[in-house]
């Protein structure tokens, strides 16, 4: 059994206080038999780490630099993420790939980073409107994750954790259906399996793209849907903990 992960995902909104209130109110509320991770911006991590002591919650961060340090102004590496308490790291973001130029090489060069650093990326995979029109959905998402295998080896994702954000989806309140969502699921976990059979089931596949409280339970029901990647539902403390309780089990 596989155990579900809900992680929020805090992009560039609020400031050190409310970023600290937020975490408090997460951390005041433990949600058993799910694994809860907040990542917020970069600046903020240190503080955020402090409000999340003695508490579940895990401390996650948006991205990180391929190169451990150097002359990379503006990034972040993985080490310093990891002295400021970070464990996990999102990497391969849609806004990363579409805003911030991130192609497939530089994100699977970021996944290896964060795994060389030991801490465990969360692989984001997804196609645009276009990309789902022209039923090229499959093999968009099997080249970001090959840029990564051919990369990271066969093992790639055996630390490692895989969300599903269809593009189309993220920020819009359009949600995948639960079935179409499965699909997508069901797609990655075969053919990670096609890389490494025992790795596939152990793989946790979140999905993400305008989970809210009224649609987490139906998303996170269906076989291969080990939880979500929370965006405008996590900035707020109710929301965010209802739809951790919808993972549950
Ligand atoms: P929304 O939940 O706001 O659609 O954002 C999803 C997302 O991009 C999480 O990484």
């Amino acid at each position: 059994m596989r155990l579900p992960i809900v992680a929020g995902n805090w992009k560039l909104n609020g400031s050190r206080a409310s970023a600290s209130t937020l975490a408090r109110e997460i951390a005041a509320q433990p949600v058993a038999g799910v694994e809860v991770i907040v990542c917020p911006v970069a600046v903020h991590l240190d503080a955020v780490a402090r409000d999340l002591e003695n508490s579940a919650v895990k401390l996650g961060a948006q991205n990180a630099a391929a190169q451990d340090s150097g002359a990379f102004t503006g990034e972040v590496a993985v080490p310093m993420l990891a002295e400021s308490g970070c464990e996990y790291v999102i990497i391969g973001h849609s806004e990363r790939r579409s805003l911030f130029g991130e192609d497939e090489k530089s994100c699977a060069e970021r996944f290896a980073a964060v795994v060389r650093g030991g801490l465990i990326p969360i692989f984001c995979v997804g196609e645009s409107l276009e990309q789902r029109e022209s039923g090229n959905t499959m093999s968009v998402v099997q080249q970001q994750l090959q840029a990564v295998f051919d990369l990271s080896g066969a093992s790639a994702f055996s630390n490692a954790v895989i969300a599903y954000e269809p593009v189309w989806a993220i920020g819009t309140g359009k949600t995948a259906s639960p079935d179409q969502a499965q699909e997508v699921h069901q797609f990655i976990r075969g053919f990670v399996a096609g890389q490494d059979q025992a790795n596939a089931q152990a793989v946790r596949i979140l999905y993400g793209g305008s989970v809210n409280p009224g649609n987490a339970a139906e998303l996170f029901a269906k076989a291969d849907i080990d939880g979500g990647l929370i965006g405008g539902a996590a900035l707020k403390s109710e929301d965010f903990l209802s739809v951790c309780n919808a993972a549950s089990h």
